[in-house]
């Protein structure tokens, strides 16, 4: 049986599936059932001085009969007072002693960060996080991703919180930024013990085209709000794994971000994240969700022969590189499995409209069967993504798999790279186009 238990710079949990902070851990009675059925840790609706809300908060992405792959809110932090929360929170660890409780902080002066950490350690959280990642509402009042988007305002407070924590902290950071690793740099200067990644991302998920107010409607009126759901997992493994590389990072990570099955938690893991947090899947399907997630991780150990987490946290880091140290030998091109093809035609139109014509029809037996022309094909993949049968349009190597690779660099050292506008190095020569007259012919012939 492998072993699941997860320890993030010091704060062990039974397993690494925590929630988030937001509406699924606004509660002890929340984090109760949670742990109850199955997760591991809990990060705690965000403490602070209590907001009051408005009224609607949510608003979603629904696309093709799909609800909610992307979600907005603009609520805030907490809106209860602290002494509950914190009541609740002591009661919590008294049932749940093994798992992790952790308090999510969010205030202004040194003043309120140095009672409100004492506060949270008396109460007996395991760990603190330091929310400098909300992008609405707790920003225009200076904290949040006003403080995640300022290196130097992030490493002034959390040195403020350094001088009185005594369990680990956690910086909680904004992905609202051009470059993630600075402010993670900022919370290991100041002397962190991790990062957490992504709050949600800055957006408009809408517009009511009815009365023309974005979403979500408050009276007449809107406001920007935070996006998160399964949309954004490719932001948050790209800034996950970023910081994972990143020499002056080297935090412990606990990723966030469109984890909603045990595939997108392995993934984050692989990215170098040593834990996973959870919110918009928990508010989309409830806390039983963990169940699969921690049967699907097991079972992924178990075939893998991987024992503990450690054994595959960061493993896909050494397999992302810069661009210019790929391969520019390796060659695919796109084959079509008759058997399987329902003539839709997708793939036509994507290669002929959207990539390189290197698709034809004809008529087989009645069905409009696409071929591939081989030596028009660069290898996109766009085809495959298109085909709406698994498995019928298939990425085949044709490059000789036993020569060396050769990289940019390489290429610029053999003089074999193109560097004047009309060099005749470049790789679309010698690539069929066809000509703009073809497209007139074709319109004519259409109508
Ligand atoms: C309604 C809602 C409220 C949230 N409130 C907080 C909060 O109080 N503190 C915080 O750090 N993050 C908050 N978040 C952000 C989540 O903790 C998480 O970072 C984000 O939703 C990305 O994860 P997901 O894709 O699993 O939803 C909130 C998210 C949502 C949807
Ligand atoms: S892989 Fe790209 S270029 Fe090749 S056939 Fe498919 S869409 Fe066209
Ligand atoms: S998209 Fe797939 S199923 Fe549709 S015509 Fe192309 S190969 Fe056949």
């Amino acid at each position: 049986m492998p072993n699941i238990s997860a320890n993030l710079a010091g704060i062990k949990s039974p397993n690494p599936f925590w929630l988030a902070s937001a509406p699924p851990t606004n509660s002890g009675y929340q984090i109760m059932k949670a742990f109850d059925a199955g997760w591991g840790g809990a990060v705690w609706k965000t403490l602070g001085v209590p907001v009051i809300n408005v009224s609607s908060r949510y608003g979603a992405l629904n696309y093709k009969g799909n609800k909610m792959i992307g979600f907005n809110n603009i609520e805030l932090i907490t809106d209860r007072p602290l002494a509950d929360n914190l009541r609740e929170i002591e009661e919590v660890k008294k049932y749940f002693p093994d798992h992790a409780v952790i308090a999510s902080l969010m205030v202004n002066t040194r003043e309120e960060w140095h009672q409100i950490v004492k506060d949270a350690q008396n109460a007996g959280a395991d760990g603190l996080e330091l929310n400098f990642g909300c992008p609405h509402g707790m920003c225009e009042r200076g904290m949040g991703s006003a403080v995640g988007q300022n290196p130097i305002a992030l490493e002034t407070i959390t040195r403020w919180v350094m001088e009185v924590a005594k369990v680990p902290v956690i910086v909680k950071l904004t992905p609202n930024i051009t470059d993630i690793t600075e402010p993670a740099k900022a919370a290991r200067r100041a002397g962190a013990d991790a990062i957490s990644l992504i709050n949600t991302i800055q957006s408009i998920v809408g517009i009511d085209l009815d009365n023309l107010v974005p979403y979500p409607v408050v009276g007449n009126q809107s406001t920007n709000g935070g996006y998160c759901g399964p949309a954004v997992k490719p932001i948050a493994l790209n800034m996950v794994k970023n910081c994972a590389l990143d020499e002056n990072v080297r935090l412990p990570i606990s990723g966030i971000g469109g984890i909603e099955t045990w595939r997108d938690a392995v993934e984050h893991l692989l990215l170098g994240a040593s834990n996973v947090q959870v919110c918009t899947a928990a508010m989309h399907y409830g806390f039983g969700i963990v169940r699969e997630m921690i049967a699907g991780l097991e079972d992924f150990m178990r075939q893998k022969n991987f024992e503990t987490l450690n054994d595959f946290i960061g493993l896909s880091l050494p397999k992302v590189k810069h661009w210019e140290d790929l391969n520019l030998n390796h060659k695919v091109v796109a084959t079509i499995d008759s058997s399987k093809c329902i003539g839709c035609q997708l793939c036509y139109t994507a290669c002929e409209d959207g990539a390189h014509q290197a698709i034809s029809v004809s008529v087989d037996k009645g069905v409009r069967v696409p071929q591939i022309i081989e030596d028009n094909c660069v290898g996109c993949n766009l085809c495959s993504l298109v085909c709406p049968v698994d498995n019928c349009i298939t990425m085949e190597r044709r490059d000789d798999i036993t020569a060396p690779a050769e990289t940019w660099a390489d290429y610029a050292a053999k003089d074999k790279a193109p560097t004047t506008f009309n060099d005749q190095r470049g790789g679309g020569v010698g690539h069929w186009n066809p000509t703009p007259k073809e497209a007139w012919d074709k319109r004519k012939n259409n109508r």
